[in-house]
């Protein structure tokens, strides 16, 4: 058998924002779904047109037209943003940007080719092109020179280089450093897919999907963030999570009995070390039946949420979703009434082995079993749960041979697994969510996942599944969180530690310190592992994962304004450099590529725990070290030091830093001054600081506390604009702690131009630290020389001028 590519074009049927072409092998429709996002679809005779897809959020865009141009061998369809030109024999496709720079273009030779039923689009290979993006996939971050799969895999303790994993997020970034261009790619299909980026070949990027027609989405834009953005208005935008759930998580597999779990809570709170979750793995279950409860190990667990609630923690349950094949357990019996569970062609239900043996599992590509899954909560809900736990959802069984027959709803649609399986996590995150949401009276239940597909963002968190405890993993997880977050979903983290294996104490506390800097901050460990909780790793460890984890809290005010920008646009929380500077070499450095911004203003730099002196990379700007605010210059690279109570971490000049007084968990009050830390630079720069009350979603009717801040460095100015929405600020007072001002700021500081005091030349720890310096070594409180002012918050415009 040969391949076929797209013939010679036969038939052109203008459509409203796009055109049908029918060529002499296979048809081609392009739409405009945006100015900046074409359609293309491909298919055979035989194929039908695809008409649905999980991935798509479905919101509207804004009226906006399509210029026709046709001409002898072409034909142009141009928006404001994008032309594109087909050409006609055979039919291949050229995408441009505004200013007319090619972009990308089909391979001439090959354009869309099938093999059988295997689709193919082939892309010229520029020079220099590099690639980012994928989804939760190893390696470097440059895909340049590699190949990737999709296929959702449970892979215990998966390599450095390993492929597939969990997720499959097929979505990449183009970018161009020649021209300085980049552009987007999602293949929109959940069938098994593979991905080249010149591997094993110097000509073409292509992506393959197995069977199905050929549907993917081209973005135009002019930075990688404007091309996030655009996939995310595609597939959408994460729900404000709770604000607990943006707090330190703890778990091992397993955590039991109760009074482990009270023990374990208890010693967070003793020891001063920040928490808010604790983790309940399959030992909470009965026999690992899912929506029971071990009454040995629990015997009143409602009583134990209760007072762990009381002590500031919440609950994560671990929720899989194989029903043990057990007649008189609820779950099965009514299951089978209610027919929920896939089953063979025959209609016989299919049977898997998890945890529990033998299982049936949910449809959840069907909105009736998707129902059944979200009712079965009523019980969590009620015993006070608030987060779940999504595991083992690619699915997976013992002997990892999924067999490809087995049928799916696919929402009426019926599929086999071969299409079904890479949704099938996410539309049990989906159940999950949207079943917990509806039992939860207005609250926002938590959710976290480990398989995934595009769109999955709609409603859950991921992490990154089996790592191990090494060095490499410890990088390999910064990679792919960030990797993660250029597809969609920025809250996302890794078992902080490592799963498999043990960490040494220097490896452990050093991950910790990176941990505080991932969107989602979790502990956890394999079965009959060490301890590996904060203090297991002896009194250095315990003090530098008390002062990175203190860190977090007070960064909250930070991060929940991040997580909110996250909510609207889909930038990610944890930004690889990339994003900024995509045509810097530098950033693809493999001693670099780990590097990347905790929001907007904080540089982290991932560091082995044996390095104690690290090589940084400073993209262009101003930087200043966060523990003691020497300036370093940027588009440099740099000689820290790095000994494990300093994790290099910089702040970037311009940077607006909102904190908080240290708090023990999420719902502990702070003390009222918001502690807001503005580094100089002599440019513009701005943050959006956000608050609501962190657990319902009265912010949907505007209940919520929004001001932009902009920070004009020419002019020493600060500007507080007045807030916006409902909700009452939790902070009364302002504190702005002006770094790199050590001898420049006068007496006069004006606000609304009146004379407000005089700026203290305090010694300003970043903010107070409890008492805590077993070493004798200054850890996290390098004191520094800050100007600070401070004075009532109001809601109204403030205007600092000094
Ligand atoms: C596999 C998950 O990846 C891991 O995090 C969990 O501890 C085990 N399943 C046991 O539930």
């Amino acid at each position: 058998m040969r391949s076929k590519s797209l013939g010679k074009l036969l038939n052109i049927e203008r459509t409203e924002r796009g055109a049908v072409l029918t060529t002499d092998f296979g048809t081609l429709a392009v739409t405009f779904h945006a100015p900046d996002t074409v359609r293309v679809q491909a298919w055979q005779a035989d194929t039908e047109r695809e008409t649905f897809s999980y991935a798509l959020a479905d919101r509207p865009t804004a009226p906006f037209t399509v210029q026709w141009d046709e001409q002898a061998g072409m034909l142009q369809l141009k928006s404001d943003e994008l032309t594109l030109h087909i050409h006609k024999n055979p039919v291949r496709l050229q995408f441009f940007d505004a200013t007319g720079t090619l972009l990308n273009e089909d391979e001439p030779a090959f354009g869309i080719s099938w093999i059988g039923h295997q689709a193919t689009a082939y892309k010229t290979l520029q020079p220099d092109e590099r690639f980012i993006g994928m989804g939760e996939k190893t390696g470097n971050l440059d895909r340049r020179g590699s190949g990737f799969s999709h296929w959702n895999t449970d892979f215990f303790g998966y390599g450095t280089e390993s492929d597939p994993l969990y997720a499959s997020l097929p979505f990449y970034i183009g970018i161009l450093p020649r021209s300085r261009r980049c552009y987007g790619i999602f293949m929109d299909s959940p069938v098994k897919s593979h991905f080249n980026f010149g591997a094993s070949n110097d000509r073409f990027a292509s992506f393959t999907v197995e069977e199905g027609e050929m549907n993917y989405y081209f973005f135009a834009g002019t930075t990688v963030a404007d091309i996030v953005k655009a996939y995310c208005r595609l597939t959408g935008t994460i729900p404000l999570p709770p604000k607990w759930s943006l707090g330190f998580h703890q778990s091992r597999y397993s955590y039991y009995p109760h009074h482990e779990v009270r023990t374990l809570a208890q010693t967070f709170r003793d020891k001063q070390i920040p928490a808010d979750v604790i983790h309940l793995d399959i030992h909470y279950m009965d026999r690992y039946k899912i929506f029971s409860w071990d009454k040995e190990r629990f015997p009143a667990h409602r009583q134990l949420i209760a007072d762990l609630k009381n002590m500031g923690f919440q609950v994560v349950v671990i929720c899989d979703p194989g029903i043990k094949v057990e007649e008189g357990y609820e779950p099965h019996d009514d299951g089978v009434a209610k027919d929920v569970f896939i089953k063979y062609p025959d209609g016989t239900y299919y049977r898997g082995q998890v945890w529990p043996g033998w299982c049936y599992f949910p449809d959840f590509t069907d909105e009736k079993a998707r129902q059944w899954w979200g009712e079965k909560f009523a019980e969590y809900v009620q015993s006070g749960i608030e987060g779940f736990w999504n595991d083992m959802n690619e699915p997976a069984t013992w002997g990892q041979k999924f067999p490809d027959l087995v049928e799916f709803s696919y929402e009426g649609q019926t599929a086999t697994a071969r299409k079904a399986r890479n949704v099938y996590g996410m539309q049990m995150a989906r159940a999950t969510y949207e079943g917990t949401k509806k039992l939860m009276n207005g609250k926002r239940p938590f959710v976290l996942t480990r398989a995934a597909y595009a769109g999955a963002q709609r409603y859950t968190a991921l992490w990154t599944g089996d790592n191990t405890s090494s060095d490499e993993h410890m990088l390999l997880g910064a990679r792919l969180v960030s990797s993660i977050g250029l597809t969609g979903i920025p809250f996302a983290g890794y078992d902080v530690g490592g799963f498999v294996g043990e960490p040494s104490v220097a490896l452990f506390a050093r991950w910790i310190a990176q941990g505080a800097f991932a969107p989602f901050f979790r502990c956890h460990t394999m079965i009959n592992t060490r301890d590996q909780e904060p203090w297991s790793f002896g009194e250095e460890a315990e003090a530098i994962s008390r002062n990175y984890i203190s860190l977090r809290y007070r960064l909250m005010p930070y991060i929940y304004s991040v997580f909110y920008e996250a909510s609207k646009s889909g930038l990610p929380v944890a930004r690889s450099l990339a994003l900024d500077n995509p045509y810097d070499d530098r950033v693809y450095n493999t001693n670099y590529q780990n590097e990347y911004l905790f929001g907007p203003g904080l540089l982290v730099c991932p560091t082995e725990s044996t390095r104690t002196i690290t090589k940084v990379f400073l993209p262009e700007g101003k930087w200043y070290y966060l523990y003691n605010n020497q300036p370093y210059e940027g588009n440099s690279e740099v000689l820290v030091e790095s000994p494990l109570e300093f994790l290099p971490v910089f702040a970037k000049a311009g940077a607006i830093i909102p904190m908080q007084s240290l708090v023990q968990s999420i719902r502990e009050a702070h003390d009222g001054t918001l502690y807001l830390h503005v580094y100089r630079h002599n440019g513009s720069s701005d943050f959006v600081f956000y608050e609501d009350d962190g657990q319902s979603y009265d912010y949907e009717r505007g209940v919520y506390h929004r001001r932009v801040i902009v920070y004009q460095g020419a002019s020493h100015e600060l500007i507080l604009e007045a807030a916006e929405g409902s909700f009452a600020s939790t902070f009364t007072n302002l504190k702005l702690i002006l770094h790199g001002f050590e001898e420049e700021i006068g007496d006069e500081v004006l606000l609304n131009g009146q004379p407000l005091a005089t700026a203290d030349e305090e010694l300003a720890l970043l903010d107070p630290l409890p008492n805590f310096d077993p070493l004798g070594k200054p850890i996290l409180r390098v004191v520094q020389q800050n100007k600070t002012i401070t004075c009532p918050l109001v809601k109204q415009r403030m205007v600092f001028k000094w």
